[in-house]
């Protein structure tokens, strides 16, 4: 038998339905922000990933070569594209630019519960503003959307300038390396790498760094920097508005394009991948051939909510399962119609079952059963069945079809 590739997932209906009602919440609530959606190819060229990131990062692609020759790839986040679509398409558009995409992501991982190769993300991109303000609504619309989700989770906002003034004395791959190993809160590893390259000292300064959870203790461990203030006025719109979430300098990002705040929410009933969403201020525009644009954004990793979310119960449609003798059969195709014209969920038998086991089949699959028989045919009426109580009556088809509409929420 075949199987799907590995680190991939097949969706029943029901799982589909779960899916489908979660991301209509999150479409619902950014569209109240005044983001709009956009949509970029499945497939790039693989340069677009390596000019920031460097040819390292070809091992995490899915990556190939056409049959033109080119070196492509399927994306494996959606921040690149967009900022490409951005250059190629938008860039006169008036700013800030609001964009949100809900789609799907590559990336070569060893696959887990909440790690994918194949996984949908819900992003967001403000393209063009560079204050306090954009960073806090980035921040603040990430945690709505969780909220709209259903998903509890604890922000944790930082910024990168601390962490790169206390290594500003390292060359950049070594810099590179020593916020690998913070980003991992892998301590052990961190002192190892700094004592290699005779920087022992930092170890400690790091540490408190990532341990900060206030700016007083942050602003001890690396005195006045120039981004000072912005770091204040963030947190302030931040805690005005009320967000309870966790200072956090330990943060430094996976990916490279990251140049200021950055933030990353953790549900906390998930185990080893329960980072939920991760995001920042970054500059991309401008390797891809536009102005250097200031952007902020972040996404969410929608599989990721879903495994939070548990299989909670579904809210089903009314349906009607329209059940017929040898005669009525013709008139189903009109019976079932007219209730999906109003709104209601019907289905014909189709298999040619006899009566007695379409009524068994409707018992397991509906709400309501829509019998037509030789007598229905000629009176213009369908005998509808409650099938939770039983009680069934002979009337006309639109009072059958307004008694089971009015059960249909609006
Ligand atoms: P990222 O942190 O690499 O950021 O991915 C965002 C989210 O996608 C993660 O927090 C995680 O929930 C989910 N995710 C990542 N990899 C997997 C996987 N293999 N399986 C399931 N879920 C996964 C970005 O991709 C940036 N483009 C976010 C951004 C937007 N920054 C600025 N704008």
């Amino acid at each position: 038998m075949l199987q799907r590739p590995r680190g991939t997932r097949d969706f029943l209906p029901d799982e589909m339905e779960r899916r489908r009602g979660v991301e209509a919440a999150l479409r619902d609530r950014v569209a109240r922000w005044g983001y709009r959606e956009v949509c970029t190819p499945e497939f790039e060229e693989l340069e677009l990933f390596t000019l920031r990131s460097g040819a390292g990062i070809v091992g995490e692609i899915y990556a190939f070569e056409d049959k033109g020759g080119r070196q492509m790839a399927l994306r494996p986040e959606i921040t690149a594209p967009v900022l490409r679509m951005f250059v190629n398409e938008a860039k006169v558009q008036p700013r800030p630019l609001r964009w949100f995409y809900f789609a799907d992501c590559f990336r070569y991982e060893r696959p887990q519960k909440g790690r994918y190769r194949q996984f949908w993300q819900f992003g967001v991109e403000l393209i063009g503003a560079d204050t306090p303000r954009a960073d806090a609504e980035a921040i603040l619309l990430a945690d709505d959307l969780l909220r709209a989700a259903g998903v509890p989770s604890d922000i944790h906002v930082g910024h990168l300038a601390p962490m790169k003034h206390l290594l500003r004395d390292l060359d950049p791959g070594a810099r590179a390396k020593a916020m690998a190993f913070l980003d991992k809160r892998d301590f052990d590893g961190l002192g190892g790498f700094l004592g290699g390259i005779g920087k022992p000292d930092l170890e400690g300064r790091l540490r408190d760094l990532a341990h900060a959870r206030t700016l007083d203790e942050l602003f001890a461990v690396t005195g006045d920097i120039p981004e000072k203030e912005r770091i204040e006025k963030t947190v302030e719109i931040l805690d005005k508005n009320g967000l309870a979430c966790t200072l956090d300098f330990g943060i430094a990002r996976g990916l490279d394009y990251y140049t200021g705040t950055v933030f990353e929410g953790f549900a906390p009933n998930l185990g080893a991948e329960n980072q939920v969403l991760g995001g920042g201020a970054y500059r991309l525009a401008h390797l891809f051939g536009g102005d250097d644009v200031p952007s902020c954004g972040f996404a969410l990793g929608f599989d990721r909510i879903m495994v939070s979310l548990g299989e909670k119960p579904l809210s089903r449609p009314v349906r009607v399962a329209v059940c017929s003798t040898e005669e009525g059969r013709m008139r189903a195709f009109e019976v079932a119609r007219a209730f999906r014209e109003q709104g209601v969920c019907a289905e014909i038998d189709l298999l040619d079952r006899n009566l007695g086991a379409q009524m068994a089949h409707a018992a397991k699959s509906a709400d309501y059963a829509a019998i037509i028989g030789k007598r229905e045919v000629e009176t213009g009426t369908v005998t509808l069945k409650d099938l939770r109580s039983g009680d069934q009556k002979a009337v006309p088809l639109p009072d059958a079809v307004a008694e089971v509409a009015a059960r249909v929420p609006r």
